[in-house]
């Protein structure tokens, strides 16, 4: 694609060009962050972990009693399109449901039968999303505190707090940041967080204060498969930064390793081991099962 040509993106059953796609000010999702997403990275062209992310989409709407305007084959069949239209090879696909633009803004939500709910899709290309310069070095982490709404499982498009978080990383020199609640870590701004430990590898466990990410979900597995010992429970900082080893895991990073926890530097300042075969059997599998 050359440069010049502008993005292919998807809205209420039209495929657009970006400068053409509109979304209503009265858009809930606008006004009052009331749409979960979704994002599936794009490997070789195909769509990676593509069930999980679907599992995870149907269940957020449910939790806020939203309804899926596409069925699982048709939301598919847009993501395979706007792949193939845009031609990205390596990118992501990002997805976006609210609650839809009522006539007038009110905080009750509207009657799904007169406001239909928004959907739109868009794809991003990252050239080198796989073989990333920061998977070779590693990445800088800093904690602040979990400032965030009690339902984190649900994948709502309520990202201020992450991106504040981002900024004090950025702020700090670092590259992103574990937010911290009652002394232990729940997750990074936009990404699960892992140490290793005396051969175990420890992840909290799922509940309302995470998100219960899908390339956890199948890191898990893997290591499982690996026969490595998963211990699924809350870890501290002062945990962290004395672990053999530490990551992140989200469907842009994969998984990703950490070397430094406030200053701290972890495995000699360079990712580990574990963490990089973690990776690269990752990248494996995901390539493999990809559709
Ligand atoms: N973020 N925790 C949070 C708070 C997240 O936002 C994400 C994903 C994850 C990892 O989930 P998964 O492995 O399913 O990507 C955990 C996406 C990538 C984003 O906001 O861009």
């Amino acid at each position: 694609m050359g440069i010049a040509m502008s993005r292919i993106v998807y809205v209420n059953g039209d495929y657009l060009p970006e400068e053409e796609a509109r979304v209503s000010v009265f858009d809930r999702g606008f006004l009052m962050a009331d749409g979960v997403y979704e994002v599936t990275s794009v490997l070789g062209g195909r769509l990676i972990d593509f069930a999980g992310h679907t599992a995870r989409l149907a269940r957020s709407l449910g939790e806020l009693d939203m309804a899926c305007p596409v069925d699982d084959a048709e939301l598919l069949a847009i993501h395979r399109e706007l792949v193939t239209r845009n031609g990205v090879t390596e990118g992501m696909v990002y997805l976006q449901i609210t609650r839809g633009a009522p006539p007038e803004r009110d905080f009750a939500f509207p009657d799904p039968a007169t406001v239909a709910s928004t959907i739109v899709l868009f794809t991003q290309a990252k050239p080198g999303l796989a073989d990333s310069p920061m998977a070779r070095k590693g990445m800088k982490v800093i904690s602040v505190p979990d400032l965030r709404w009690g339902r984190r499982d649900i994948k709502t498009v309520q990202l201020l707090y992450p991106s504040m978080g981002k900024m004090m990383a950025k702020k700090a020199g670092a590259d992103d940041a574990w937010m911290v609640q009652d002394g232990v870590v729940t997750e990074g701004t936009s990404n699960n967080a892992w140490i290793i430990r005396d051969g175990a590898i420890v992840t909290r466990q799922l509940g309302n204060e995470i998100l219960a990410g899908i390339t956890r979900a199948a890191v898990m597995r893997l290591a499982a498969e690996a026969q490595l010992r998963i211990e699924e429970r809350p870890f501290t900082i002062a945990e962290a930064q004395a672990a053999d080893e530490a990551f992140i895991t989200s469907a842009t990073t994969f998984v990703m390793p950490v070397i430094e926890i406030d200053g701290v530097p972890l495995s000699g300042g360079v990712p580990g081991p574990v963490t990089r075969r973690l990776r690269e059997v990752y990248l494996e599998e995901s390539r493999r099962t990809a559709i």
